[in-house]
């Protein structure tokens, strides 16, 4: 009998919209259907994957030029796919990440100001046409993520130490991203209590995979 592959979603937005504390609940809402879920982020998600991380969560802000970061999410990306996603899918898991290429757009493509060409060529090749089934993009006023992230403090402060413009086109690269791919991914309101986010992500898991009961 052949296996049933998994699902591929990834959980996008700026710092402190609640990307890492959402993801967690609907992998248990997914595993309440019975389906092991894995539990991922970026840059890292592999053995490799996560040195390459190192090299770009420490240090000065102005540490690699655009395309230099561009190549090195890349190859950590590129890893992360083939040793960790790809096989995990294949064995009918579903994979959630926190963060997948469309960070990359709008860190790099519009964050940078590299532009929207420039990555979709060095993801295509690398990955082709691989990408997430659906992809869920928590949109927050920068402000108040910012807010929110300086709170938490961990220590991966490098991105977070960067203008407030700078934020401000990524998030505004993140709406006209989902303007580009309107069918996989889809903007969800960060703002209000933690529950109440989740609410709305889990109607749209709901409404992407009917196959999943909440
Ligand atoms: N809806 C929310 N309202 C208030 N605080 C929140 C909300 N969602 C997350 N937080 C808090 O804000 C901080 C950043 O959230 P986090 O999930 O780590 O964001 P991200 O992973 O997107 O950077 C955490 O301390 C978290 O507990
Ligand atoms: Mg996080």
């Amino acid at each position: 009998m052949s296996i049933k592959p998994g699902r591929f979603i990834s959980f996008e937005g700026g710092e402190g919209s609640g990307k890492s504390t959402q993801i967690k609940k609907i992998a248990a809402m997914i595993e309440r259907n019975g389906i092991q879920v894995i539990l991922s982020r970026e840059p890292g998600g592999s053995k490799g994957g996560e040195e390459i991380r190192e090299l770009l969560v420490t240090g000065d802000a102005g540490r690699w030029d655009g395309v230099t970061e561009l190549l090195l999410l890349y190859a950590a990306r590129n890893d992360h796919v083939e040793k960790i996603i790809k096989p995990a899918i294949a064995e009918g898991k579903w994979v959630l990440c926190d963060r997948f290429a469309d960070s990359t757009m709008a860190y790099q493509g519009y964050g940078h100001e590299l532009g929207r060409e420039r990555i979709e060529q060095v993801h295509i090749a690398s990955l082709g046409d691989f990408n997430p089934d659906l992809t869920i993009i928590i949109d927050i006023p920068v402000e108040v993520g910012l807010k929110r992230a300086l709170a938490r403090r961990d220590g991966e402060d490098r991105y977070e130490n960067m203008d407030i413009s700078f934020h401000q086109r990524m998030r505004d690269g993140y709406l006209d991203i989902a303007n580009h791919a309107p069918d996989r991914v889809k903007v969800i309101d960060g703002n209000g209590e933690i529950d109440e986010v989740s609410e709305r992500l889990q109607q749209q898991i709901l409404a992407t995979f009917p196959e999943l009961e909440i």
